[in-house]
């Protein structure tokens, strides 16, 4: 049976058009119950109108809180974004599967509110998020990002930032009626792989092994 042909995956920005100015005045902080109706909206954004995320049916509010909560029970970072006092994005880190042999690799995700894109909230967020994780003792980060055209500006977003795409996985998934691919971005954290983990009494890390289905 023929498959379905991939949709084309050129590049969503423009390279004619000039880039719209960044903001100077981009706030990160830790993410607040408060900031949840705010979070749900954007997020069904992206949840409606993109592959970036897998996700079909947007999340209601009770449900964004129980993951926010969720990741911040874990210890793990959960950071909003802000301008002018108005929530402009958020991202969190999550463990990237259960085993606990994965302890030291976290994924992140990162969503940024529609209509202001391409003016460095993304990139706020996720050198934040870096440093937290790499603080806290965590040796690598991994993006898994759908692929069409609407998510260039992630891949280029995590390249930037010293991400590398290490995988490519084709017609993983179906959403809007097409197939889609996902690329897997690596980024090491501090000494990644080139030292061991400190020992268990300089570092101590309570790992839960079932956040991660709990989450998404
Ligand atoms: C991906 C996303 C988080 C990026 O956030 P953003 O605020 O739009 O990104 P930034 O403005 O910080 O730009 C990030 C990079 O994209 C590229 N870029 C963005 N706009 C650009 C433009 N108009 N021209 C050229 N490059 C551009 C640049 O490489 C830029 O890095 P630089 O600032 O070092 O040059 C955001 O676009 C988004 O929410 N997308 C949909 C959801 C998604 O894909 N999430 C990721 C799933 S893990």
């Amino acid at each position: 049976m023929s498959r379905q042909p991939r949709p084309e995956t050129p590049h969503l920005i423009d390279p004619a058009q000039p880039r719209p100015a960044r903001f100077t005045d981009v706030t990160v902080r830790p993410a607040r119950d408060s900031d949840v109706p705010a979070f749900q909206q954007l997020y069904a954004h992206h949840v409606t109108t993109t592959i970036a995320t897998f996700e079909e049916v947007p999340p209601a509010r009770e449900e964004m809180l129980r993951r926010l909560r969720a990741v911040q029970s874990a210890g793990l970072p959960y950071l909003a974004a802000e301008l002018e006092g108005e929530v402009s994005g958020f991202c969190y880190a999550a463990p990237f599967r259960a085993r606990s042999a994965y302890r030291f690799l976290v994924e992140d995700s990162i969503y940024v509110k529609p209509g202001i894109e391409g003016r460095g909230v993304g990139r706020a967020l996720l050198t934040a998020l870096i440093d937290r994780c790499t603080m806290m003792g965590y040796r690598q980060m991994i993006a898994v990002t759908g692929v069409t055209a609407q998510d260039t500006r992630s891949t280029l977003l995590h390249e930037r930032l010293g991400f590398e795409r290490v995988a490519h996985l084709k017609g993983v998934g179906f959403k809007q009626n097409q197939w889609v691919d996902i690329v897997m971005l690596q980024r090491s954290l501090g000494d990644g792989d080139a030292t061991l983990p400190p020992p268990p009494e300089g570092f101590e890390r309570e790992f839960i092994p079932l956040i991660r289905p709990a989450i998404l």
